[in-house]
């Protein structure tokens, strides 16, 4: 058998982890369960957590965790700087968690498939523009429906419009307030987007 040694090339694939970005614009909930999921992973870890706020409290945890942050201006989203900072940093993969800026075009062009969000609701049903956070909430509690949950998908140039990837449902109850159904809903999210990334990054 030939030593690995000999094959500087095929060692270092084999080892190199998948690098993940986070990106997040509050407080970073999910940012911190994706987190736990993937500390000690053999095969990927969270490189960059990503935010438009610098009084986020993503960022909090980020520096808890010992990750690297990057908080980028409204101009760095036009002028490529994000997009160049997730090249320096070799990123392989974006999670959106509670991120409240579009993604330009050119870096979902440079990231196919490679780009995921999770909504707080079964879409296409209440998504779209403004419907994010407590809003959502409030939207399905006015709506009188009965079941709500999360949608997984991948991201396009459109709000919450990407490929339905997973979606996990949970009772609304008649007595829910929009705060209660979020807590419901927030349960949903922590148990099940680590475990979906996972998978995905799998199949890359
Ligand atoms: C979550 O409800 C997520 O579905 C939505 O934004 C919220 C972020 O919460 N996209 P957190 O910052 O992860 O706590």
């Amino acid at each position: 058998m030939i030593p690995l040694h000999l094959y500087p090339q095929v060692q270092i694939s084999w080892m190199m982890k998948k690098r993940i970005a986070i990106f997040g614009s509050g407080g970073g909930s999910n940012a911190e369960a994706i987190i736990a999921h993937f500390t000690g992973h053999k095969e990927a870890e969270i490189a960059l957590i990503v935010t438009n706020n610098p009084g986020a409290f993503i960022l909090n945890r980020a520096d808890q965790h010992g990750i690297s942050t990057f908080t980028h201006t409204a101009e760095d989203l036009i002028n490529g700087r994000l997009s160049e900072k997730l090249k320096t940093e070799t990123i392989d993969f974006i999670v959106l968690a509670g991120y409240l800026k579009k993604v330009p075009d050119e870096i979902i062009a440079s990231f196919p498939d490679r780009i995921v969000n999770i909504h707080p609701a079964l879409l296409p049903k209440f998504g779209g523009k403004g419907m994010y956070g407590m809003h959502v909430h409030r939207a399905v509690v006015e709506a009188g429906e009965s079941v709500s949950g999360i949608t997984i998908h991948n991201v396009n140039e459109n709000y919450d419009e990407g490929n339905i990837i997973e979606q996990h449902e949970c009772p609304v109850l008649a007595s829910d307030k929009a705060e209660d159904l979020q807590m419901r809903v927030l349960k949903l999210e922590h148990t099940f987007y680590a475990p979906c990334i996972d998978k995905l990054l799998k199949q890359l």
